[in-house]
């Protein structure tokens, strides 16, 4: 099968692309580089012996779209380009929304005028907003406490009427919970440019000394050591849930959803405390308020996609930071 994936030499893409390749599926990515290096190329090379099809372009590029899509003879796609920092986008409200909801469109009109009907949408456990109900199912109410957040509920709401109009398209978003992590060959992983905002990147920056401490976002939450809970999910495992629903969805017609999570939650000290023993160091904190927009808590049911895709999460929190240290310590300054 030949797959598009948008946005494919970023965090999430570069691992799915080695697990396509790995498959015996043709991956041919498309991205503008505006938050990935094109040296993630030699590196997928390297773990599969395959230097995956590249095109360098915008989503929002409906010609180059329909270019690639006919000339590859493209089958489905997934749907990983757009931007996803959540302070920026509170900030650059028009930005966030071009990007992430205009960029789809243009994918889903582009898809149409070539007759590929099977995409898989990045989604985000974000759509569930400031729910206090865990863990979270696909069913739960959904809202958006900020500008990346509705982005995301505005294309999945974009997805399901486009398979309400036409049962011949099968799309599938998939609501990630906290990915971590990276590819053991320590090879590929999380290169965030500038200050991270999320925590394990950040974590991975000071083992390294990139950081002098990390700040602990409020420990006055209701929850066991005070300190926020997230359901951390390594990225290896992601990435197969993506083949999972590319193998349930292809040529099965309707919307689906699914979460992406393992079902457990960690703490940020207890994230801080296993990172600590995956680098052997002790890493520094201080305890600093609380990060406006922060839930307490958040958590998946990761039931469902168990039950309809046979995917379930394999990897331990020892996992997540090992692999993350391994990626982080061989490359101290990311992608070359
Ligand atoms: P990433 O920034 O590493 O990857 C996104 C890639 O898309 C980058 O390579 C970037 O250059 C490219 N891109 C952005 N806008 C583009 C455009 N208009 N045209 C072409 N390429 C474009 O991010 P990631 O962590 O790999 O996330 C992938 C997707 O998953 C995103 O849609 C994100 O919103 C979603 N998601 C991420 C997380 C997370 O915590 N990492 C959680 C939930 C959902
Ligand atoms: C995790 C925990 C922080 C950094 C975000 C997006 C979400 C999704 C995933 C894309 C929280 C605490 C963090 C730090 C800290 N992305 N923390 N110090 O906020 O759950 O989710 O990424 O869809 O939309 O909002 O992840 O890693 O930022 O935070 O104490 O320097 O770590 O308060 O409790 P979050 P995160």
């Amino acid at each position: 099968m030949k797959i598009l994936v948008t946005g494919g030499t970023g965090y999430i893409g570069s691992h799915t692309c080695v697990q396509l390749i790995e498959k015996g599926w043709q991956p041919v990515i498309i991205d503008s580089l505006v938050n990935s290096k094109i040296s993630v190329l030699e590196r997928i090379e390297k773990i599969t012996g395959t230097r995956p099809a590249f095109v360098e372009g915008d989503v929002r590029d409906a010609d180059l779209l329909q270019k690639v899509l006919r000339e590859h003879a493209i089958e489905a796609v997934i749907h990983f380009a757009g931007l996803k920092a959540v302070g920026e986008s509170i900030s650059m409200p028009l930005k966030y929304y071009d990007n992430n909801v205009h960029g789809s469109v243009v994918l889903m009109e582009a898809m149409k005028q070539c007759n590929v009907k099977t995409l898989v949408f990045s989604s985000s456990a974000t759509v569930y907003g400031d729910a206090t109900k865990m863990p979270l199912k696909e069913d739960a109410p959904t809202s958006a406490t900020n500008p990346y957040g509705q982005s995301k509920l505005m294309v999945e709401k974009i997805i399901a009427d486009l398979c309400t109009s036409n049962p011949s398209w099968s799309i599938t978003a998939l609501r990630y919970f906290n990915p971590v992590g990276a590819h053991e060959s320590g090879l590929i992983g999380e290169d965030p440019q500038g200050i991270p905002n999320n925590l394990m990147p950040f974590l991975a920056q000071v083992a390294v000394g990139r950081r002098e401490e990390l700040q602990v976002f409020g420990n006055d939450y209701q929850t066991p050591d005070g300190t926020g809970v997230r359901d951390y999910i390594h990225v290896i495992d992601l990435a197969q849930g993506h083949l999972c629903a590319l193998a349930h969805a292809h040529g099965k017609a309707g919307y689906h959803v699914f979460n992406l999570g393992t079902g457990k939650g960690n703490s940020v000290l207890e994230m801080l405390n296993a990172f600590g023993k995956a680098c052997g160091k002790k890493l520094k904190y201080k305890i600093a308020s609380r990060r406006p927009g922060d839930v307490a808590a958040s958590w998946a049911d990761p039931q469902k996609a168990q039950s309809v895709l046979n995917w379930k999460a394999e990897k331990s929190m020892d996992d997540m930071c090992q692999d993350t240290w391994h990626w982080q310590s061989q490359n101290p300054n990311g992608y070359p």
